[in-house]
């Protein structure tokens, strides 16, 4: 069988990586892939955002399976076009997709139907979200409506923070069309674990829980990324955490987007806080996360292409998925200045040397036999051992033996592991 993975990054890889432990898949082809891609796969260049050309080329190379990993080809409706064209994809069409694309509609989903989450209010004038942020008082969190690459939330600890936060959204177009609504919402504290799930309309299937570290420094400090890391499973998702989070949130939201007519098939991301009061809705993504993917699918033992057709064809609840019982630690290297301005093309040396991970490849490029960073988040070396302070362990050992001008990590991946 012949699959074509849309998309670029690390999270890719990881999926193009795993894709190929599967019996039944002969050819990948991915697009646009990276440097480390390359190795695995048939790297195509069109940018995953250009549906026209993707079709086209889908339509020419005739795919028995397309995957749709990152969010903004989901939004615009990559799914629904290649769909048209007759083609089979696994990700949400772009009615459901929007559970991650419009923070405005992922919270009126769950107070319409109960789903445990922050209170919030949503506003496109900034005197009006301001008198409420004065009303409600700090902490509160400020974010951007749309995508905004995972940059668009504030975690305002005075009230001045969150009103310069909905100024710089709202009046000052921080983020584009997607700051010109935001969201206000309650402060919530506790731990925060991911939970990603593979959903095809009707049932719904977890993968193992993983924690991610959005802070571009140690300790959770300086600005969120896109993650700096992460591992699984998560010491702090219990069984017990488990069966309240299936009962209060993972089936009452696939129910939820099937009663509003937008059935979701793919993988659903719960971005989770367990409070005080009882494990929250962060936020949801109408995808696999990155880095969360890296660290989860290096422990699945079963097929992904069976899964991602069980999906496909509504056959989730008969298809056996199996985890290893292990632990996994994805240790992000980034370019120096990352989430902000950052240099590319300097060249990597050390992968050649890595003996006891995987690295997975997000911001990289060959050129002329030599492996160049070409992004903000560059490699995911990833490890999996029998306990998680082994696979960190493994993970950072080789994560050492890399190096690039002005390379960053960070030192604290799993140590808050509860
Ligand atoms: P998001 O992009 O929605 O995942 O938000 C980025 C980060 O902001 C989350 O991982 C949390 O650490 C933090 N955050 C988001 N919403 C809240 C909230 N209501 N209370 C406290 N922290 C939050
Ligand atoms: N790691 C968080 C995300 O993929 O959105």
């Amino acid at each position: 069988m012949k699959v074509l993975v849309i998309g670029g990054g690390g999270r890719e890889h990881a999926v193009v990586h795993t894709l190929r432990k599967s019996a039944k898949v002969d050819h990948i082809w991915c697009a646009p892939g990276n440097g480390g891609i390359a190795a695995e796969a048939e790297c195509v260049d069109i940018a995953a955002t250009d549906i026209e050309s993707m079709v086209a080329f889908a339509r020419q190379a005739r795919p028995d399976l397309v995957v749709v990993t990152p969010d903004d080809p989901l939004a615009l409706g990559m799914v629904d076009a290649l769909e048209q064209a007759g083609l089979r994809a696994f990700g949400p069409r772009a009615n459901a997709a929007v559970i991650e694309g419009s923070k405005s509609f992922a919270k009126a989903l769950m107070r319409k139907y109960h789903i445990p989450t922050a209170d919030y209010a949503v506003f496109e004038n900034s005197a009006e979200a301001i008198a409420y942020i004065r009303e409600k008082g700090a902490p509160i969190v400020v974010k951007a409506d749309g995508l905004a690459l995972g940059k668009g939330v504030t975690v305002a600890m005075t009230e001045e923070q969150a009103v310069e936060a909905v100024r710089d959204a709202i009046d000052g177009g921080a983020f584009g069309g997607a700051g010109a609504r935001v969201v206000i919402e309650e402060y919530l504290t506790g731990p925060e674990v991911s939970v990603l799930a593979f959903v095809d309309g009707k049932h719904l299937k977890a993968m193992p829980a993983a924690q991610d570290h959005k802070r571009a420094l140690d300790n959770d400090e300086g600005p969120n990324t896109g993650g700096m890391g992460a591992f699984s499973p998560s010491r702090f998702y219990t069984e017990e955490t488990a069966k309240i989070c299936m009962d209060t949130i993972f089936a009452p939201t696939v129910a939820a987007m099937a009663a509003e007519g937008r059935p979701f098939k793919g993988v659903l991301y719960f971005g989770l806080m367990l409070t005080p009061k009882g494990p929250q809705v962060i936020e949801y993504n109408a995808r696999f996360g990155d880095p969360e993917t890296q660290a989860v699918l290096s422990r699945l033992e079963s097929d992904l292409f069976d899964i991602f057709n069980a999906v496909i064809d509504g056959r989730l609840d008969e298809t056996d998925i199996r985890w290893a019982d292990n632990a996994a630690c994805c240790v992000c290297i980034a370019s120096g200045g990352y989430p902000k301005a950052y240099e590319k093309g300097k060249e990597i040396t050390g992968l050649a040397d890595v003996t006891g991970s995987f690295v997975f490849h997000a911001g990289t490029v060959q050129k002329n036999g030599k492996m160049l960073t070409s992004g903000g988040r560059v490699l995911g070396v990833t490890a999996t051992a029998p306990t998680l302070d082994e696979a960190i362990a493994a993970a950072y050992a080789d994560v050492k033996k890399i190096h690039f001008d002005q390379m960053h990590y960070r030192t604290d991946i799993g140590v808050k592991k509860g």
